[in-house]
C-alpha cells in the first residue's frame, strides 16, 4: 500500500475520535463559556426544579409567579409538565430569559408513557433483560415525543420487605439480578446516545438503600453496616453508573443517621469520586428541606448548605437553594466553585440533549401523535405483560383453559376496571382518557369464540364488608364450566407512601373465593397487586393461581393469552412471598447462622419460629409453566480453579412436557468458608431458554473470579480461596443439580 493511501486510511481511522473529542471539547467549552457569562442568581436558577401544575407527586408548595421566575432565569427544570403543547409554552418563556438557557422537563415515566407496561416488579419476574430494555425504549420513544427530556427511572432500590409499598417500582430482592435490570433499563431509556430524538435521560434512584426502611415504613430510617450497604444496596447503582446513566436521584431516608440528601460520603466520595460520575444528582421531592425534620439541620439555610456541600446538584421542589444559596455564598459558607460544579453538570446535559441548538426539538406535535401507543408499542406491551405473569399453582392442569369451553364465569372487582391495570406510577397523558387500556373483561372477550358464553359478576368491592354481591356471583359460577376470578389490591395500595402492616387481600374478596369454590366448579384466581401479598386460604384451596400484578395497558389481552395457552407462562418471582408478615424480612440469600434450622419440624435450639415456617410461601426464582422441565448432565470443566481462571459449567435442560415453554435456569453459588459469613446461596447467573416439547438444550455458564468476590470487613471486593458449592435451580429452593469446586 503506498504511503499516501496509508496516511489516508490512518486519518479515516482517527476521524471519529477527533470528531468525538471536538464535540466533547465543544460541549465542555460551551459549558465553560456560558458559565462565565452567568450571574450568581442565574447559576442558582439552574439548580432549582419546580413542579408544574399538571399533577403532584409530593406535598405541593403553591407558587405565585412561576412564569416570571422562569423568565428571569431562576428555574432550571420543571417536573410533571408533559405534552408538546405545555412544554413548548414554558420553554418559550425560558427563551425570553437573558441567556436563553432551556428548561429540562422531567417526569416519572416508570413503566411506560402512554403505552403502559407492567409495573417494574412484575416485569422483573420475566427475567428477560432484552424485554425490559425494549419496554424502557418504547417509554423513551413516547415520552421524548411528548416533550420529556428526562425520566426519574429506573428505581434500582433492592427491597426485601413487602410491607414497603415501593417494592412495586423495583426489581425485587436480589442484587445480581437487580444490577443487570438496572443496566438494561438505563440502556433502554437512553438509547444509542443522549441527543438522539428518541432518547431521554435516565435517573438511578433512590440513592441509597431506600428499600431498607425499618419496618417497611416509607421514608423511615435505614440502619445497616457499610459492608451490607456495599454488598447489597450500592451494586445496582454502580451498574447504572457503569451503564452511563445521566442522573441520580437521592433519597428521603437517612442512612445510619445521615440523610441521603446530605450524605457527602455517598454522593461526593463514592458516586462522583470513586465511581467518577459526571452527570448530576437531583434531590427527591423536598428532601433538602426535610433534613430539618430529620433533625440534622436547624433551618433551610443549613439544609441548603448541607445538601450543596454533600453533592446534591439540583433542588427538587424544596426552594432552599433558591432561598438560601446566594446568602451562603455571600457569607463565605459555600464556595462559588461548588455552585459552578453543580451548574456545569446540569448545563452539560442540556447541551448533550441538543437543547441549546433547538430548545423545542422534543416538542413536536406530529411526532407525538405518531409515537403514542402505536401498534408496534401495543404489541410489545402485550408480549412483555404476558412474560410477567407468574403461575403459582395449577393443580389438575386446569390451565390453560380450552378454547372450546362453553361457559365462563368471570368474577371479581378487578374484571372490568381499566385504569387499575396501570398500577401506581402511571402517566396521566394530557388529553388521553383510559379507553385505550384493554380491561381483563375485554381481553377475554377478544379471545373467546363467539359461541362461548361469558358471564360477569363483580361479587364484591376491593374493600369493605359488603357481601350483597356474593349471591349473584355464586349463581354465575353455577352456570359455568370454569370460573375465573380477578381480585387483589387497588392500584394505589402499593406505591409511594403506601406501606402496609397487613399485606392481605383487602375486604371480603377471599371470602368471595371461598363461596365460589363451594360451588365445586374449577376455579382460577388471578391476583392483581403491586407487592407480594399473603393469601393463605387461596394458596391452600384454589387449584390454579396466577399472579398478574399490574400489567399495564395491554393487561386484558396478555392475561387472555396466558389463560388460554397462547402464551405459556414463564415468569419467576424476584421477591420472596412470605407465609405471614411475621417472617419479614425474608429472602433467599440469608446467612446460615450458628444454629441453622433446616426444616419446620425441629425447634430444638435452632433459628426457627415456634409458630411459623422458616420458609416463604413462594420463594425467589419460583414460577410454574404449562409444561415441565428436567435438568441433567451437570459438568464443570475443572474442580480446582486457580486465580485468573474460570470454571465452565454446562448442563442440559429438557422440556419433558407436551407444550413448548421457556425455563429460567438459575445458577447459585455458596462460598462455604469466608473471612465473614457468606449467604447459603447467591444467584450468580441465569439463562432463559425456549424449548419445544421434548427438546433438550445445553446451557453453559462461566464462573469468573468476579462472581466469587464479595466485600470483606475492609470493604475490599475480593474473592477468597476455598470451596464453593454450585447449585443449579429451577428456583432458589428447587435445586435440581449440585456440584462444587475449589478456588485455589
Ligand atoms: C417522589 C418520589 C420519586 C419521584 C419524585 C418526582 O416523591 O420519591 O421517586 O421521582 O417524587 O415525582
Amino acid at each position: 500500500m503506498n504511503l499516501k493511501r496509508f496516511f489516508f486510511q490512518l486519518t479515516l481511522l482517527f476521524l471519529p475520535i477527533f470528531s468525538a473529542f471536538s464535540q466533547q471539547f465543544t460541549v465542555d467549552q460551551r459549558v465553560a463559556d456560558l458559565l462565565s457569562k452567568m450571574t450568581l442568581d442565574e447559576k442558582i436558577g439552574q439548580l432549582n426544579q419546580y413542579n408544574d401544575d399538571h399533577t403532584a407527586t409530593g406535598p405541593v408548595t403553591l407558587d405565585s409567579d412561576k412564569g416570571g421566575q422562569i423568565r428571569n432565569g431562576q428555574v432550571g427544570s420543571l417536573l410533571n409538565c408533559l405534552g408538546t403543547e405545555r412544554t413548548r409554552k414554558w420553554q418559550e418563556i425560558a427563551m425570553q430569559s437573558r441567556l436563553k438557557i432551556p428548561l429540562l422537563f422531567g417526569q416519572d415515566v416508570i413503566h411506560g408513557y402512554k403505552t403502559t407496561f407492567p409495573i417494574p416488579l412484575a416485569e422483573s419476574c420475566s427475567w428477560d433483560l432484552e424485554a425490559m430494555k425494549l419496554a424502557a425504549r418504547v417509554a423513551a420513544v413516547e415520552a421524548s415525543a411528548s416533550g420529556i427530556h428526562w425520566t426519574f427511572a429506573p428505581m434500582v432500590d433492592v427491597a426485601r420487605d413487602p410491607r414497603w409499598g415501593r417494592v412495586m417500582e423495583g426489581s425485587g430482592e436480589d442484587t445480581y439480578l437487580g444490577s443487570l435490570i438496572a443496566k438494561a433499563r438505563v440502556q433502554g431509556f437512553q438509547g444509542n446516545k443522549l441527543g438522539d430524538l428518541d432518547a431521554v435521560m435516565a435517573c438511578a434512584k433512590h440513592f441509597a438503600a431506600y428499600g431498607a426502611a425499618i419496618g417497611g415504613r416509607d421514608y423511615n430510617a435505614v440502619d445497616m453496616s457499610d459492608r451490607m450497604l456495599w454488598e447489597v444496596y450500592l451494586e445496582p447503582f454502580k451498574a447504572a453508573e457503569e451503564a452511563g446513566v445521566a442522573t441520580f436521584m437521592n433519597a428521603f431516608n437517612d442512612i445510619n443517621g445521615i440523610p441521603a440528601t446530605g450524605h457527602k460520603h455517598l454522593q461526593r466520595d463514592i458516586l462522583k469520586g470513586q465511581w467518577g460520575f459526571t452527570g448530576f444528582v437531583v434531590s427527591d421531592w423536598g428532601s433538602i428541606g426535610e433534613m430539618i425534620n430529620h433533625g440534622t439541620v436547624k433551618d433551610g439555610y443549613e439544609a441548603a448548605l448541607s445538601a450543596i456541600t454533600a453533592g446534591s446538584d439540583m433542588d427538587m421542589e424544596s426552594r432552599n437553594y433558591k432561598n438560601h444559596l446566594a446568602q451562603l455564598v455571600k457569607d463565605g459558607k459555600v464556595p462559588v466553585a461548588l455552585i459552578d460544579d453543580a451548574v456545569s453538570r446540569i448545563l452539560r446535559k442540556k447541551f448533550e440533549l441538543g437543547l441549546f441548538d433547538d430548545p423545542f426539538r422534543f416538542s413536536d406535535p406530529e411526532r407525538e401523535k405518531k409515537a403514542l401507543n402505536n401498534p408496534d408499542h401495543v404489541r410489545i406491551a402485550r408480549e412483555v405483560a404476558a412474560k410477567s405473569i407468574v403461575l403459582l399453582k395449577n393443580e389438575g392442569n386446569i390451565l390453560p383453559i380450552s378454547k372450546s369451553v362453553k361457559t365462563i364465569a368471570f368474577i371479581g372487582p378487578l374484571v372490568k376496571p381499566l385504569k387499575q391495570n396501570k398500577g401506581f406510577w402511571d402517566v396521566e397523558v394530557p388529553g388521553v382518557d383510559s379507553t385505550f387500556i384493554v380491561s381483563q373483561w375485554e381481553g377475554l372477550k377478544n379471545k373467546i369464540r363467539p359461541e362461548t358464553k361469558l358471564i360477569y359478576a363483580k361479587g364484591c368491592a376491593i374493600e369493605g364488608t359488603d357481601k350483597s354481591g356474593f349471591a349473584e356471583a355464586v349463581e354465575a359460577a353455577k352456570q359455568a364450566d370454569v370460573v375465573i376470578m380477578s381480585i387483589g389490591e387497588r392500584r394505589d395500595m402499593s406505591g409511594e407512601a403506601k406501606s402496609k402492616a397487613h399485606i392481605v387481600i383487602p375486604g371480603v374478596q377471599e371470602e368471595l373465593v371461598k363461596e365460589i369454590l363451594a360451588t365445586g366448579k374449577p376455579v382460577v384466581v388471578m391476583i392483581n397487586a403491586g407487592r407480594p401479598l399473603v393469601f393463605p386460604f387461596i394458596s391452600k384451596n384454589v387449584p390454579a393461581i396466577l399472579y398478574t400484578w399490574w400489567l399495564g395497558s395491554e393487561a386484558g389481552n396478555a392475561i387472555a393469552d396466558v389463560l388460554f395457552g397462547d402464551v405459556n407462562p414463564s415468569a419467576k418471582l424476584t421477591m420472596s412471598f412470605p407465609v405471614s408478615v411475621g417472617q419479614i424480612p425474608i429472602y433467599y440469600s440469608h446467612f446460615n447462622t450458628g444454629r441453622p434450622a433446616y426444616d419446620d419440624n425441629n425447634h430444638n435450639y435452632n433459628s426457627s419460629y415456634l409458630d411459623e415456617s422458616i420458609f416463604p410461601k413462594y420463594e425467589f426464582g419460583f414460577g410454574l409453566s404449562y409444561t415441565t422441565f428436567t435438568y441433567s448432565n451437570l459438568k464443570l470443566d475443572k474442580k480446582v480453579m486457580k486465580t485468573g481462571e474460570s470454571v465452565q459449567v454446562s448442563l442440559q435442560v429438557t422440556n419433558s412436557g407436551k407444550v413448548a415453554g421457556e425455563e429460567i435456569v438459575q445458577l447459585y453459588l455458596r462460598d462455604k468458608v469466608g473471612s465473614i459469613a457468606r449467604p447459603v446461596k447467591e444467584l450468580k447467573d441465569f439463562a432463559k431458554v425456549k424449548l419445544a416439547a421434548g427438546e433438550t438444550k445445553t446451557i453453559t455458564f462461566t464462573i469468573t473470579e468476579e462472581k466469587l468476590a464479595f466485600y470483606n470487613s475492609n470493604l475490599e471486593k475480593k474473592a477468597e480461596s476455598g470451596e464453593f458449592d454450585v447449585m443449579i435451580g429451577a428456583s432458589s429452593r428447587d435445586i435440581r443439580l449440585n456440584d462444587g469446586f475449589v478456588l485455589q
